[in-house]
């Protein structure tokens, strides 16, 4: 099934060399004036207009903006959910854009970790086969690996004793947290979280952006993560903010006043 999956390579087609050395040295993700258009009936939402930024590896960047900012719809191209309608993603030197669908599948499954705004977990699986379920769609690892990286992540996040529960037996924060554990259990190369402080009070709050904020560190990871918390944003590198649709770097975190 993955024989015909080619990685983005200088030698290969598909990618230009030139492209991935270009100005932002060794930056793990790079886009480039990426633009998303969304067609409703006869009219267009313009969600994304030429967003332009770079994050290395060990970065943990947030995302701030209000709702319908496009922020979701930003995250979704980086991480080969949603096409753009111009523009250039680079993540590792993939360019995401180029990718056959089968590719994307790949590079889903085995270089992003999301987590969406909703927890859109199994609801068949009990939490910790909701983590391990990710392992047995790419096999990389042993099953007895996948057990022990699955408790892990539930311990870490304060589940341990909530591993067999459904998820309608687990609370929304429960849920969210669950979902951050299953992003985290195919050691992605790029964490994407969407909103995971929302239904958290802020106790956990704060401990489930300190372990994200660890796994970019300790593991050499990149990270963004959108949010409307303010006090969240501490614990990320820099700061990128999202007004109908433009991206721009905030140099002053602490200017910030919401
Ligand atoms: N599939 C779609 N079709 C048409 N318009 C869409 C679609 N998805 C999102 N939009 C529009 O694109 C804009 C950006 O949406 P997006 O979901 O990216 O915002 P967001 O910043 O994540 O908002 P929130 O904080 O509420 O989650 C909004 O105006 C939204 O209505
Ligand atoms: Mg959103």
């Amino acid at each position: 099934m993955t024989d015909d999956f080619v990685p983005a390579h200088p030698d290969q087609p598909g990618l230009d060399p030139a492209v991935d050395a270009g100005e932002h040295g060794d930056a793990i993700l790079s886009l480039r004036d990426v633009s998303k258009v969304y067609q409703s009936g006869d009219s267009e939402v313009r969600a994304v207009s030429g967003a332009t930024m770079a994050v290395e590896q060990e970065e943990f960047v947030s995302l701030l903006g209000p709702s319908g900012s496009g922020k979701t719809t930003l995250i979704s191209m980086i991480g080969g959910l949603l096409s753009p309608t111009s523009g250039q993603i680079l993540v590792g030197g993939t360019d995401v854009g180029a990718l056959s669908s089968r590719e994307l599948t790949r590079f889903r499954a085995e270089r992003v970790g999301f987590v969406f705004q909703s927890a859109n977990l199994v609801p068949f699986l009990t939490a910790r086969e909701n983590l391990l379920y990710v392992s047995t769609l790419q096999k990389r690892v042993s099953r007895k690996e996948a057990q022990k990286r699955a408790d892990q992540l539930l311990s870490e996040l304060g589940l341990a004793d909530r591993a067999k529960n459904l998820p309608e037996q687990l609370s929304g924060g429960e849920r969210q947290r669950v979902a951050i554990g299953r992003a985290l259990m195919n050691d992605p190369d790029l964490i994407l979280v969407d909103e995971p402080t929302a239904a958290l009070d802020t106790q956990l709050g704060r401990q489930v952006v300190e372990l994200l904020a660890r796994e970019v560190k300790q593991r050499g990871k990149t990270g963004i993560m959108v949010t409307h918390d303010l006090r969240m944003v501490q614990y990320t590198d820099r700061v990128f903010e999202i007004l109908d649709g433009h991206l721009t770097h905030v140099e002053q975190p602490s200017a910030l006043q919401h």
